[in-house]
């Protein structure tokens, strides 16, 4: 566990999956944790679960692909909060199917989500770290960014191109305190992963030398030490973590 007491952390799309095992465990840290949700029902559910095992999660409605939304939301979680010092852009979706049949819709659902959401959310709040000197930013991308995934095609680039927003990023902001790192999580046993349909996944596990599917928790710790002051030589680098499965 890292020492991020009196840090604040925004992660978006933290109420479920993989964002919601890093909102625990930044929160056990110590760090203040915001989220945005686009479902009011689930987040408040998923709030008051937090609430019950001993976390405050301040939750905020927010659509990651709308630019005014973005700025609106770093506002009052700073007003609320303080100011950002972690910023996880986990906020994801996938739209899968085979490049044929990709639908403009389909490509402009995941990119929006995806990529361009990366640019609304980290745009208002960047300039807050390296003006104080301090700051983590810590993009959450994939397994399927770096190899590439037959059904893919939206979002794989979408998540590639999340690799090198990083690497840009983390040369402009390095001498100001700023790191900016990339995780590449495998399959983890999220909703996104259980949505492949049983044979496919089947098929997909099969070729994870661990021979298994990866957690939520798992990907968390690493997220909670790129977070910490003991992190502060690594920027612009893509963290795997995928059971060997890059090997493959
Ligand atoms: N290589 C080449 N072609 C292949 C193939 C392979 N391994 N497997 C199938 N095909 C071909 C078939 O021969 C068929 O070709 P024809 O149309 O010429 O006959 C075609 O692909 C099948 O196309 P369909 O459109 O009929 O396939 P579908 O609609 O039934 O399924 C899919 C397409 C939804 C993309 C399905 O393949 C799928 O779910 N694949 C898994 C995608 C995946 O891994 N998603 C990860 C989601 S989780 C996540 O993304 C989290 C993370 O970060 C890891």
């Amino acid at each position: 566990m890292s020492n991020l007491k009196g840090k604040v952390a925004l992660v978006t799309g933290g109420t479920g999956g993989i964002g919601a095992a890093i909102c625990l465990k930044l929160a056990e840290s110590g760090a203040k944790i915001a989220t945005n949700y686009r479902n009011e029902e689930k987040a408040k559910a998923w709030q008051a679960e937090a609430k019950k095992a001993g976390h405050d999660i301040a939750v905020y409605q927010a659509d990651v692909s709308d630019f005014d939304a973005c700025q609106t939301l770093v506002d009052q979680v700073e007003k609320d909060l303080g100011p950002i010092d972690i910023l996880v852009n986990n906020a994801g979706i996938t739209k899968d199917g085979m490049f044929k049949k990709m639908s403009k819709d389909k490509w402009d659902a995941v990119m929006s989500i995806n990529l361009d959401g990366l640019f609304n959310i980290t745009k208002p709040l960047v300039e807050g770290m390296t003006d104080r000197g301090w700051g983590r930013i810590i993009n959450i991308s994939s397994i399927n960014g770096q190899k590439g995934q037959l059904g893919q095609t939206n979002y794989a680039a979408s998540k590639a191109g999340m690799h090198g927003f990083t690497m840009a990023l983390a040369q402009e902001v390095a001498r100001k305190g700023v790191t900016v790192n990339t995780v590449s999580p495998g399959y983890i046993s999220t909703e996104m992963v259980m949505a492949v349909s049983e044979e496919i996944r089947n098929s997909i596990i099969a070729n994870i030398p661990v021979n298994r599917l990866g957690t939520s928790e798992e990907i968390a710790a690493l997220v909670d030490f790129l977070a910490s002051e003991e992190a502060g030589f690594a920027t612009g680098a893509d963290f795997s973590m995928n059971g060997g499965q890059h090997m493959m």
